[in-house]
């Protein structure tokens, strides 16, 4: 028995020791492992007569099953020691001063871009979306502008080179929103009620005028959709967009091939003292063109023109954007100068909504 008594304490003393969980597994093997102590001393109890065999074994088992939880109470321990350990390592102290702002802002492009997204979406807008490499026949064709139309030379295309031998029409940097138009159709039909955010390329370059600008398309199709609700729409857009409780549309009649009847839009402004004003003054300012969408078109993006009708529109992000934020100089907008991003530029995670305000 004594032998059972240092065994006891023997391995209590280790797994009160052990320092780590690899340490009290390697006692758990020494003493209950299938070659550990104790399973070796049971093992033993076969060759023993039927009375020792009965207080040994009795012993044995006790003295089993005291390690066995002896083992267990320390794994917790260690665990919890652990946790405990984490936990003072990952403290924070949630009452140091905020770190400044970093320094990133989010581009006014991006920013306008979700202003409109928003208030659209609140009109019941969804996004769509297209290729800026696009087909020939989605930029001008299906929006009826057939080859030798004079209108594909008012576009100052970029055209993608063409693999040697390839006969057809090459692909086009889209020089217009208005494509997704015609993807827009095809992939949902209609009634649909769509806009489409993005970039567009033309050959152009002054003050007004970049390589590369953005665009919104509008598009809304339904069974009574008319020009009234064009009017509305877009007077709700701006009044929502620029913030100004009044703003005045001055809708021009005009021509575009996917339009019939056309109009482009003027927003009435003032540029007294240098800076500019939305809603009131003497001067005009070209936002957008727009219309009842072509037969044509819808016929092209597989709509039957017997049945739908509505109207669709383009309208200029950055020009819109040097509106509503006073800035200039379209170009200033690609040079990545720093010192006009940080000015120009809005806090991130400001993100625009109808109800929680559009802008700073
Ligand atoms: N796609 C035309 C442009 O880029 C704008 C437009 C869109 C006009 C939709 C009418 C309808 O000039």
């Amino acid at each position: 028995m004594t032998d059972l008594d240092t065994l006891r304490s023997t391995y209590l003393a280790r797994v009160a020791d052990a320092s780590d969980a690899n340490a009290l597994e390697d006692v758990r093997l020494a003493a209950l492992g299938k070659k550990g102590e104790i399973s070796l001393k049971m093992r033993e109890l076969g060759q023993m007569s039927p009375e020792q065999r009965q207080t040994t074994g009795a012993a044995l088992n006790r003295l089993r099953d005291e390690i066995d939880a002896a083992l267990r109470g320390k794994k917790v321990a260690l665990e919890d020691a652990a946790l405990d350990a984490r936990l003072r390592g990952e403290w924070l102290d949630v009452t140091l001063p905020g770190r400044p702002r970093p320094a990133g802002t989010i581009h006014p492009v991006s920013q306008v871009t979700e202003e409109v997204t928003a208030i659209f979406a609140d009109m019941g807008f969804a996004v769509a979306e297209g290729p800026q490499v696009e087909s020939d026949w989605f930029n001008f064709d299906a929006l009826n502008i057939p080859p030798e139309h004079p209108a594909r030379q008012e576009h100052d295309t970029f055209f993608m080179a063409r693999a040697e031998g390839d006969l057809r029409p090459p692909h086009v940097l889209r020089t217009h929103t208005s494509p997704v138009q015609i993807r827009a159709m095809q992939d949902q039909g209609a009634p649909i009620r769509v806009i489409a955010p993005g970039r567009v390329y033309r050959m152009d370059m002054d003050q007004t005028h970049t390589p590369m600008f953005h665009q919104v398309e509008g598009l809304a199709i339904g069974q009574d959709i008319s020009m009234a609700n064009l009017k509305w729409t877009l007077e709700e857009f701006c009044r929502a967009f620029f913030e100004v409780d009044e703003v005045e549309l001055r809708f021009r009649a005009s021509h575009f091939p996917f339009t019939e009847p056309s109009a482009e839009v003027d927003i009435r402004c003032s540029w007294e003292g240098g800076t500019l004003k939305i809603g009131q003054g003497d001067s005009w300012l070209e936002i957008l063109g727009s219309g009842m969408v072509h037969p044509k078109v819808l016929a092209a993006a597989g709509v039957d023109p017997a049945k739908w009708q509505g109207f669709a529109f383009g309208m200029g992000i950055d020009r819109i954007a040097m509106l509503k934020y006073g800035i200039p100089d379209l170009r200033a907008f690609f040079e990545s100068d720093l010192r006009w991003l940080r000015h120009y530029g809005f806090a991130a995670g400001d993100v625009p909504s109808v109800a929680g305000g559009l802008s700073r």
